[in-house]
């Protein structure tokens, strides 16, 4: 049942200036629920009426039909809406529990959507800021679902780039086979570190890299054969963590499959005049729309990262003909993706309107930009294995006798950081303090998934019975604060989707965790009267509807913790 739907229906006949969906889009619903479940306000009427807001609120309160209501009330120039908490409390309980998939809708039509998404380098540690495009992108996958659509998720690896260049020409120089078998990733960081720190004092190194890069582009032999083995080794490390974040990829082409597919590119841009040749390099003009060249070969005709962009953008609408094609990237990165759009726009691509950039701030650790240049790297397997080891000492503490307490410090661990994580609005940087994140108590993941195992113990306490769906009235007015979130549940998927935004999610499911431990601290639930089966209904629903959310952003609901 559809309240607001309801409330924008009656008022239809007394507001004849607007239609019903424009009275929709002005219902509100207050923070306080003294001032009414909705609030239609009546400002926008006065002009044509002219009338003061308060008369009109009024006038309308007199001229609608209440019978669907507790009461309707004029309070000054509000219309506050009251609902029979008995009657629609009970509604919002059996939309939840009759349906396996509470809050899901079919608006994306099935149409596929191409998420672009954590992406790291090869050879170089995965970083906090890979972590966030990881999860968001995750979570906007299952977000994209919800809403009908359906996800391709795409593991754009940075696999190719002059680094890499600079990566064998540091190998060659100083390099050992054994000592990069040993630990890979950190001793291959370790070279190019030592590459930078070299050209700063001979620059000429830097042409040595830039021509490594021109053999591997070229298919040299030697290039080839080192830049696979950087590459295997440096997946297997990715892979752990993916495992560790039970987070699955529909492709991991990354920048090295565009390798063949760049060409037509160079030509289509050549066909259609779009190409300028500016310091001996190859460029789009992009001044019309104010942004600085695109570059989309160098010099010495090498490629750019631009241009393994522009063909995987049109293979992409070829292979998945998206509908929408998000690119979960930082937002250092804006322009870059601003000048792709453009020159997609420029080449005729219509659908470049739906390419998206979700951009998302930085992750500082102890108010420290990382970076992989100067060598101050986070890892951050390091701060997951913290992390669930953070959380093993608490279950030890609360819960020693918990039988598979390692899987639970794992979720719990690995569950923190995620949510953390998605707790933030991706526009802001935060900085990360590992002891926050993994409380039980406060914003925290630990604390949606402690109050879910509440919830599921009360339930195993009363035998986990069969439920009855048509008496389902609680009379206690506490409910009625968790009952009405509950009804936020198919809005709140839609706004997330709507914004890009987890956040969105992980902010409700702290709202109706903390609304429901408000409920249980002031109520006995397990008290055999009348409304034992209504209340066990709420705590089912709550259940349900905070592991749904959770799983949404990728974290895990233990049953017991
Ligand atoms: N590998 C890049 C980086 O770490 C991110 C790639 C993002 N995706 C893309 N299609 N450009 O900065």
């Amino acid at each position: 049942m559809d309240y607001k739907a309801l409330v924008a229906q009656v008022l239809d006949p007394a507001v004849d200036e607007m239609s019903q969906t424009d009275i929709l889009s002005k219902i509100e619903i207050p923070k306080d629920s003294s001032k009414g479940d909705f609030a239609f306000p009546t400002f926008t009427l006065a002009k044509s009426r002219h009338q003061a807001p308060n008369q009109i609120a009024a006038a309308i309160v007199d001229a609608i039909d209440q019978s669907q209501f507790e009461t309707v009330e004029a309070a000054g120039p509000y219309v506050n809406f009251f609902l029979d908490k008995a009657q629609a409390g009970q509604n919002f309980l059996r939309d939840v529990l009759l349906n396996e998939n509470y809050g899901h809708n079919t608006d994306g039509e099935a149409g596929h959507v191409t998420i672009d998404m954590s992406s790291p380098n090869i050879a170089k540690p995965m970083s906090m800021g890979h972590l966030r495009s990881t999860v968001i992108g995750n979570s906007l996958a299952e977000i994209s679902r919800a809403n009908g659509y359906q996800p391709i998720k795409i593991n754009h690896l940075g696999d190719w780039g002059t680094q890499f260049g600079k990566l064998i020409s540091a190998y060659k120089r100083w390099g050992s086979e054994a000592e990069v078998k040993a630990d890979p990733i950190n001793t291959l960081v370790k070279y190019y570190v030592k590459f930078h720190e070299e050209a700063e004092k001979d620059p000429a190194l830097n042409d040595e890299g830039r021509a490594w890069f021109k053999k591997l582009e070229d298919g040299d032999e030697e290039a080839t054969h080192l830049w696979k083995w950087f590459r295997d080794e440096s997946l297997k490390e990715f892979m752990d963590i993916y495992d560790e974040l039970d987070i699955e990829f529909d492709s991991f082409n990354g920048e090295s499959f565009y390798n063949d597919k760049m060409d037509e590119v160079v030509d289509m841009l050549e066909d259609k005049g779009l190409l300028e040749e500016s310091q001996g390099a190859q460029v789009v003009n992009l001044d019309d729309e104010d942004l600085n060249v695109a570059m989309i070969k160098r010099t010495d005709g090498a490629t750019l990262y631009m241009t393994r962009d522009l063909a995987a953008a049109i293979f992409r609408k070829r292979n998945y003909n998206f509908v929408k094609s998000l690119y979960v990237v930082g937002g250092e990165q804006r322009e870059h993706f601003q000048q792709m759009k453009a020159v997609l726009k420029k080449m005729g691509f219509d659908w470049a309107d739906e390419i998206e950039h979700v951009s998302f701030g930085l992750i500082t650790v102890d108010g420290k930009k990382l970076s992989t240049r100067s060598g101050r790297i986070i890892l951050l397997k390091d701060v997951l294995d913290d992390s669930v080891e953070l959380a093993q000492e608490q279950i030890e503490e609360k819960n020693p006798d918990l039988p598979n307490k390692e899987e639970v410090a794992h979720e719990v661990g690995v569950g923190a950081v995620v949510f953390h994580d998605l707790m933030n609005e991706r526009t802001k940087s935060f900085d990360f303090k590992l002891e926050d994140v993994v409380r039980f108590e406060g914003d925290t993941g630990p604390y949606v998934q402690y109050t879910n195992a509440r919830a599921q113990s009360i339930l195993r306490k009363a035998g986990n019975p069969e439920l009855v769906m048509d008496e389902l009235t609680i009379t206690d007015d506490a409910v009625w604060e968790v009952e009405k979130l509950l009804a936020e549940f198919p809005n709140t998927l839609k706004r997330a989707w709507r914004e890009y935004e987890p956040s969105v999610i992980a902010k409700y499911a702290l709202s109706l965790a903390r609304a429901f431990n408000k409920y249980y601290a002031n109520s006995v639930i397990l008290k055999d009267d009348a409304e034992l089966n209504a209340r066990l209904a709420l705590v089912k629903s709550v259940s349900q509807v905070l592991t749904e959310s959770l799983r949404l952003l990728g974290v895990k609901a233990p049953k017991e913790m």
